[in-house]
């Protein structure tokens, strides 16, 4: 079995004193990946392609490509791509353009822009693909079993499928969005060429899976609208083996043919191998930081956020909704503390530093503008650090999550899994999480800072019976979505 990734799930770096370090790779799609392969027990018969993405990364690409292995167990393949390449397959087009197209983050009376600029990092992204496409068929034809079957994630890789069918037809493939897909309207502000491209892409695929019905259902109208595709939809059928929570969240959702070749297209949501968090979350290291955050809160009531500075994840209007809700509800002055965890991000792009900036600047406003001698209300910190995020979940009273756009959310799962205190769940409304989760949770718009403010509020009071019944709920829904079952779902399907 081959997965290809853009980010893999081991990152190298340089120790003062010359020698290589290794750590895990970050991100959503790495570790539902990892925890799938670890629990369907196919560390040993996979093998997992990736791009260097650092210096450290480039040198054992070049010196020594099977040293690369994943927490010591699946193997890795780095890929040397050449730096210029890479930035701009990455942050030009996967991150700038992709990204912000089905996260919905354009600006648009600005951006985007497309001229000669873009066809240059256009060309990137098309050779990229073809570096992986190559790689991918050279594993597939090393293969002791062909056909092989190739599990190619994300947007970094939409044309892979179609470059690798072209040379290895007798290849399984599978394409995995992680991301939400956006609707016709908006993917209609690509240049139509690269519209079609990245559709005809993943079409060359024989599955393309999403973690929601509604982002499947987008990709089908985008087929049909933009490439004429012959497209059929299915109502809500569960997956084989049964997507429990949601009843529809999960299964097939239709399937498209075009150039003569039929893709299915499927939904799997995916959750957290609940037992495994939990014994991380009973470690010392969190122990100790639950201790040192409970002590920094001194009993208050807790409200926390985690995440990476992203734009889509929203966090400005997270701390809009705080502030509005200590100032239309000033009983909770003194009594409740914001966490938010925003750790950096794509800091290559201008947006995102700016954003960043914001963040501190409105964090700096809150708390200036509450504060007082024995009370910070709101503590923002930027440091990514996993021990304290899984101290913050089980600590919390509430758990704001609360994206533009989102593909899933991993910590609108994690949070009641390891949930303390029967936390109450405020989720947004365009989270993938909110199919599988929104019953139990507070659904509210995103763009709505006074219905998340309310939201907050109905959360700090709910009764202590309710919330321990929706927290418990949350959890058995996310456990049950469980990695392994995820990847199994997905092979079995590919057959
Ligand atoms: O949402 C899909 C995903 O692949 C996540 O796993 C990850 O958080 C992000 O996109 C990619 O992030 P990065 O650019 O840091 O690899």
């Amino acid at each position: 079995m081959l997965v290809a990734s853009n980010r893999g799930p081991v990152s190298f770096g340089f120790a003062a004193d010359g020698s290589l370090t290794s750590r895990r790779g970050g991100g959503g799609m790495v570790s539902g990946m990892m925890s799938g392969l670890t629990a369907a027990a196919r560390q040993d018969d996979v093998l997992w392609i990736c791009a260097a993405l650092s210096d450290a990364d480039r040198a054992v690409a070049r010196q020594d490509p099977g040293a690369a292995r994943a927490g010591g167990e699946a193997p890795v393949r780095m890929l040397d791509i050449p730096p210029v390449m890479f930035t701009e397959a990455y942050n030009g087009v996967a991150n700038s353009v992709l990204w912000f197209t089905h996260h919905l983050l354009f600006d648009t009376p600005n951006q985007p822009r497309f001229g000669p600029g873009f066809r240059r990092q256009w060309a990137s992204y098309a050779a990229y693909n073809e570096t992986f496409a190559a790689a991918l068929a050279e594993e597939a034809a090393a293969a002791a079993l062909p056909p092989a079957s190739v599990l190619i994630q994300d947007y970094h890789l939409a044309l892979a499928p179609r470059l690798l069918r072209n040379t290895r037809p007798d290849a399984r493939i599978a394409h995995f969005s992680h991301t939400p897909w956006a609707p016709p309207d908006y993917y209609r502000l690509l240049p139509d060429d690269v519209a079609r491209a990245v559709l005809d892409g993943i079409l060359g695929a024989d599955r393309a899976g999403f973690l929601a019905r509604r982002w499947a259902g987008a990709f089908l109208d985008c087929c049909e609208a933009v490439l004429g595709a012959e497209v059929e939809r299915e109502a809500g059928r569960p997956a084989a083996g049964g997507c429990t929570a949601g009843g529809s969240a999960g299964g097939t959702a239709g399937r498209v043919t075009y150039r003569g070749h039929t893709t299915e297209v499927a939904v799997y949501p995916l959750g957290v191998d609940a037992p495994a968090l939990r014994a991380r979350a009973r470690e010392y290291d969190v122990e100790a930081h639950a201790a040192a955050l409970a002590e920094a809160t001194r009993g208050r009531k807790l409200i926390v956020r985690i995440d990476r500075t992203e734009l889509s994840k929203n966090v400005l209007r997270g701390l809009a909704a705080y502030r509005e809700l200590l100032v239309t509800r000033p009983e909770w002055r003194g009594q409740v503390t914001h966490l938010a965890f925003a750790y950096p991000s794509r800091s290559e792009l201008a947006e995102y530093r700016a954003y960043t900036e914001r963040v501190h600047e409105l964090a700096r406003e809150i708390n200036d503008e509450f504060g007082t001698g024995d009370w910070e209300p709101l503590i923002l910190d930027v440091k990514d650090d996993y021990p304290r995020s899984l101290a913050a979940c089980r600590i919390a009273d509430v758990l704001l999550v609360n994206p533009i756009r989102d593909g899933m959310n991993l910590v609108a799962e994690e949070g009641p899994i390891l949930s303390g205190r029967g936390c109450v769940l405020v989720l947004s409304r365009e989270a993938g999480a909110a199919a599988v989760l929104g019953g139990d949770a507070l659904v509210v718009n995103p763009y709505d800072v006074t219905a998340t403010a309310d939201a907050l509020h109905e959360a700090l009071t709910m009764p202590a019976a309710e919330r321990q019944r929706r927290c418990a709920a949350l959890a058995a829904t996310a456990a049950s979505l469980a990695p392994g079952r995820w990847l199994a779902d997905q092979l079995s399907a590919l057959g």
